[in-house]
Parts: structure tokens; sequence; C-alpha cells
């Protein structure tokens, strides 16, 4: 091979991941195959080691990849990862031909209308998370965002098989799911790739199927001045102060103003570039309504004038014809770099069976790069919904009683309270509470909940409640169970109060994911902190490794949240 078709072919991948969201029926052309009259290519060495080396799915990864005809005989790592990502590209755009063709023949069907919908949605997010892996992070070396986005990506096709299993009663939408399981392992197998891409770069002789910290794997990690062992450091910085307000929403709608917050949002620009910001004033006052920041509003930033004074309240729940646990969210946030500070994110559906509400979201972010600082989230089930991407929280109140915070993100949350408010009517009636959900689905993916420095407590009425109580154990509360196999959460240096139970972690069902996920405690403090009653799939993270949960190098935090 010399070098002019390797560059050659590496431009063809290129060309073929540029993002243009006009062009859905281009590219799924492989299963046309009758029209090439060569066989199938025999995998090369290479590609069979690498898979094989690295892959979850090995057999999967090497027919997809030796049917690409882009690669050369014996691709380099950084080729076979263009290749994946491109392949994952692909399927994913077969899948969303066939899911416009549900849709089209829904035929007024509801339940088949929203399904789809809900699947093209997701898929848009992740053909452009795929893009831009190929198009910015890898060209850049920035193998850290590469493993972030693709991370996204593998969640939203997770997302849409889970929409798409309510309506498989045609052939078209069996054959679809079934493409999707597929299109899932797919990109798995691309992630997979940028994991040991990621830790052991071109020495292929070292790569490895993912691992995390629950087999002893470590990765490498910046420390940050204050030296292993020592614990970890805050981190100085957040929403910048004096931000330029571009528009003003007020509840009068006087001088100029916008009368609602998402007349607000619909005003700012597409895409507004990076190192620019689209700053909302949301003056004092209770806006009753749902707000929605999507894919295109980038660098969005919402400054209220303080918790309890700007409140966007909503009180959508799953206990509504129609209303998903995404759908429910009074705020959902998908455009990258949002910002907020000094407001109130509420839902007020309860939690309470018998109240017929159950999953309520309040905050929903799949926002990456966002900083959120002196804000408020209020609700019962599924307060705060941190689904995907990285997040920093700081300075924040959450509040409620069943997992509420939860999704799959890469979220770190320094210097906040968690409180647990009541789940049941009186001190008599049983209910247990857990505060974290996390979903991480595989084992590559780069994420997790990580709380520092954060109060764990329950609300004055909860600890009455606690307190009146002839057992206190009928509200036993816990800090996380694995919403997924892989669900990670550590809790570092916080404060534990009475509330939280001393085993700690509760099973999500039987035994998922206790063999799998990571969920960590290092330095707490407090009454609740009884690391010896802790359930025994639970760890205290060891000390030369927990510079892994900084925010330098759990999100990157260092280069990309303002420093003022
Ligand atoms: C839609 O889904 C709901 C809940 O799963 C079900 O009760 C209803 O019968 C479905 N409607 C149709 C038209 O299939
Ligand atoms: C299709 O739906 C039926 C009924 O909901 C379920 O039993 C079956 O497992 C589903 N098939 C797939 C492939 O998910
Ligand atoms: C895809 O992954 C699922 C779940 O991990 C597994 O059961 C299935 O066999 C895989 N399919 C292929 C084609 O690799
Ligand atoms: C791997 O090698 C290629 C050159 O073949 C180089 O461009 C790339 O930066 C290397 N990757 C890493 C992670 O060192
Ligand atoms: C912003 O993007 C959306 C979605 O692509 C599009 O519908 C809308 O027209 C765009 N707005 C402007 C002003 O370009
Ligand atoms: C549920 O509804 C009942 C009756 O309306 C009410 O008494 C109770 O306080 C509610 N529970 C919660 C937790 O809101
Ligand atoms: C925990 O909450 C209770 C009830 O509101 C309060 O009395 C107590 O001071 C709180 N603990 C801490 C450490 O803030
Ligand atoms: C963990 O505890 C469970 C029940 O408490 C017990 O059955 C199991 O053997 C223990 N596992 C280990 C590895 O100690």
């Amino acid at each position: 091979m010399t070098m002019t078709m390797r560059s050659t072919s590496l431009f063809f991948l290129l060309s073929l991941l540029s993002l243009s969201s006009a062009s859905h029926h281009r590219y799924h052309d492989h299963d046309h195959s009758t029209s090439n009259t060569n066989a199938t290519p025999t995998p090369t060495s290479s590609i069979q080691q690498l898979c094989n080396a690295a892959t979850r799915f090995p057999d999967l990864c090497v027919s997809s990849l030796s049917n690409s005809k882009q690669l050369p005989p014996n691709p380099t790592p950084l080729q076979l990862i263009y290749s994946s990502l491109s392949v994952t590209s692909e399927t994913a755009r077969t899948v969303q031909s066939k899911v416009n063709a549900i849709l089209n023949s829904a035929a007024g069907d509801q339940n088949r209308t929203r399904a789809a919908n809900n699947c093209l949605e997701v898929l848009k997010s992740s053909l452009y998370r795929i893009s831009i892996t190929a198009n910015d992070a890898l060209p850049r070396g920035n193998l850290k965002s590469a493993r972030t986005w693709m991370s996204a990506s593998l969640l939203h096709h997770t997302d849409c098989g889970s929409a798409l299993k309510n309506i498989n009663d045609t052939k078209l939408a069996t054959e679809t799911l079934t493409l999707v399981n597929s299109l899932i392992n797919i990109t798995s197998n691309a992630l997979s790739l940028l994991f040991s891409y990621d830790h052991f770069g071109n020495n292929t002789a070292s790569w490895i199927p993912p691992r995390t910290e629950r087999d002893g794997f470590w990765g490498a990690v910046k420390t940050s001045g204050s030296g292993s062992g020592s614990g970890i450091a805050g981190f100085k910085g957040g929403v910048p102060a004096n931000l330029k307000v571009d528009v003003t929403v007020s509840k009068d709608g006087s001088s100029g103003s916008y009368k609602t917050v998402q007349d607000a949002v619909n005003a700012a620009p597409n895409n507004t570039a990076d190192g620019k910001r689209f700053v909302i004033r949301i003056k004092a006052g209770v806006y009753e309504e749902i707000v929605r920041v999507p894919l295109e509003k980038k660098n969005v930033v919402f400054l209220g004038d303080g918790i309890g004074k700007t409140v966007i309240t909503g009180s959508l729940n799953v206990g509504q014809p129609g209303i998903s646990t995404s759908s429910s969210a009074t705020v959902a946030v998908l455009g990258d770099g949002f910002m907020a500070s000094g407001l109130t994110f509420q839902n007020t559906a309860g939690a309470d069976k018998d109240n017929q509400s159950h999953q309520a979201v309040a905050f929903k972010s799949s926002s990456d790069l966002s900083v959120i600082e002196n804000c408020e989230f209020l609700g019962n089930q599924d307060t705060l919904f941190a689904q995907t991407l990285r997040q920093f929280y700081k300075s924040c109140r959450i509040v409620g009683n069943v997992d509420f915070v939860f999704g799959n993100a890469a979220a770190f949350f320094q210097d906040c309270q968690i409180l647990v408010k009541p789940r049941q009517a009186g001190p008599e009636q049983e209910g247990k509470s857990y505060m974290t959900a996390h979903g991480r689905t595989d084992p590559a993916q780069a994420t997790g909940y990580v709380f520092y420095n954060c109060l764990i407590n329950g609300t004055e009425e909860f600890m009455k409640m606690y307190h009146g109580a002839s057992n206190p154990e009928m509200h036993s509360n816990f800090l996380g169970r694995p919403w997924k196999e892989y669900s990670r959460t550590v809790y570092i240096q916080s404060n534990l109060q009475e509330l939280v139970s001393t085993q700690g972690w509760l099973p999500w069902s039987d035994d998922l994911g206790l063999k799998t996920l990571y969920f960590g405690e290092f330095r707490n403090s407090g009454p609740g902190f009884t690391p010896s009653r802790r359930v025994n799939w639970s760890n205290q993270i060891p000390a030369e490794h927990v510079q892994t949960y900084s925010v330098e190098n759990f999100i990157q935090g260092d280069q990309w949240i303002p420093s003022s």
C-alpha cells in the first residue's frame, strides 16, 4: 500500500462521515453487494488481531470491518477506528431510513408515531456525535472527547432500541429492532477500540477488552499538585461572573423582555460559536412552562435572580397518557455548553403510588461541557436526569426520593446538598429512597457520577418523619442502586448524615450488575459513613487511585470550565 492510496482511503472515510442531515439515504448501500463481483474480502490479520484483542463482540467486529471497502490490507489502529466509526454511522443511517418507513406507515397510531419519533430524535444526536468524533476529536488527537461522544452515541442507540421494543408487532418493526441490536454492538465495538487506543495508543500488543475499576483496571491519570494519596481538591471555577445579558425574561414582559423562557430560548441563534454565549436573564418569578433547548442551541446561559426566586416549574409525569420519563422533564437541554445559575428547576408531581404519578423529571441534561452553579432541583422520583456527556454541578441543592439523580452522564457534583424528602404521607408508611441510579450499560463508556464534598441529608420534614417512625428502618435511604450493569457512582470527602443506611447501597433487582458495577467511597465522614457495614459489592477507593475522579481526569474540566 502506497502512501497516496492510504491517505486517499482516509480521506474517503472522512468525507463519508461528514454530517449533512439532508443526506440520510446516501450511504446505506452496503447490503447491495450483489453489484460487487468480488467475493467478500478475507479479513486481514490486523483486523482480526485488534477485534479479538479489544472488543466484546469480536466476530461482529471482524465481519463488519472486513466488508468495509475503504480499508487498506493492513490498517493502522487509527484507520481501523475511523472505519469502525464509518460502519457505525452507515448502520445508524440504515436504521434511520427504516424508522422513517415505520413512521410513514404509522397511520395515526400514536404509540407507533411516538416510538418512531423518539428513535429519530436520538439517532440525530447520535449521528452528530459520531460525525464530530471523526471530524473533530480524532484529527485533533482528543481521545477523551472521542470516548465521551461515542459513549453518548451508544446510549442513544440503546434508547432507540428501548423505544422500538414497544412496537414490535410488524415485520418491518421486528426487522428494525434486530438491526438496532446489531447497531448497539457495532457501536460498543467502536467504543472499545477507542478505549484501548486511549489507554495504550499504537502499542497494540497491550490492547484489551474494556475493563473497569471492578476488574482492578485504573487508567493513567494526571495528578494536579496535591500528590497521590492526599485526596482530591475542589475545582475553582464555574459560571463566570459579569456575563453580558443578551435577552431578558420577566413575568410581565415589560420593556422589551420575553414573557416565557421558551420564547427567549427560541430567540437564540443556532450553533453559537465556541467562546461565545447567548445569555438569558430570567427575572424573579414562577414560570409555569415546559422548556426545551434543542441540539442546535449551543452555549445558552440561564441567569436567575436566585434559588427560590426564579423558578421554572411543571408537573408532567409518567402517570399521564403519552408521557415518558424523558418527556416529563420541566426543562430539557440538548445543546452543548449550557450553563445555569441562580434558579430553581421543579417538577411538582408526587412520587406516591396512590397519587398516580411516578417518574417526573425536573431537569434533564444531555449537554456536553455544561456548568450548573447555585441551582436547585426539586422533585420526587427522577428529579435530575443527568443523561449523557460531561456535566459539572457546583453548590447545587438536589431534592427527591426515588433515583433522584439518574442517567448515564459523566457528571461531577461539587459542594452540593443532596436531600431526601418524604416519599410517603406518614411516619408509619414504609418508603425507601435512593439518591442515585447510574445507568452505564457498557464497560467502555466513560461515564459515572462523582459526588465531591457534598452533604447527604434529609429535608427538615423528612428528618421529622424519620425520627417519628417507630422503626427508622422503614425509611431507609441508599447512596445508589445499579440501574444498569456497569453503573458507576462514587462519593468522595462527603458528609453522610444519619439517614444513610449502614449497608450504603441497594441492588436494583436480584443480582443485576452486582459483579460489574463500581460503587466507591473515599474519606467520607458523618454518622452515615459506616464502611465496615457496607455491602460487599461496594468499595473504599484506594488512595493511589482517587485522582481518577478529579474534575481534571473525570470530565477534563480544566480544559473547559471557566476559571472564574
Ligand atoms: C398504546 O400503548 C398503551 C400503553 O402501553 C396501550 O394501553 C394502548 O392500547 C396502546 N395503543 C395502541 C393503539 O396500540
Ligand atoms: C416483542 O414484544 C413482545 C410483547 O411485548 C415481547 O414478548 C417480545 O420479547 C418482543 N420481542 C423483542 C425482540 O423484543
Ligand atoms: C449483541 O449483544 C448482545 C448483548 O450483549 C448479545 O446477546 C448478542 O449476542 C450480540 N449480538 C451480536 C451479533 O454480537
Ligand atoms: C499512532 O501512530 C500514528 C502514526 O501512524 C500517529 O499519528 C498517532 O498519533 C499515534 N497515536 C497515538 C495515540 O500515539
Ligand atoms: C435552526 O436549526 C433548526 C434545526 O435544524 C432549523 O429548523 C431552524 O430553521 C434553524 N434556524 C435558523 C434561524 O437557521
Ligand atoms: C398523595 O395524595 C393524598 C391524597 O390526595 C395526599 O393526602 C398525600 O399527601 C399525597 N402524598 C404525597 C407524597 O404527596
Ligand atoms: C440535616 O438536616 C437536619 C434537618 O433539617 C438539620 O437539623 C441538620 O442540621 C442537617 N445537618 C447538617 C450537617 O447540615
Ligand atoms: C457478599 O455477601 C453476600 C450476602 O451478604 C454473600 O452471600 C456473599 O458470599 C458475599 N460475597 C463475598 C465475595 O464475600
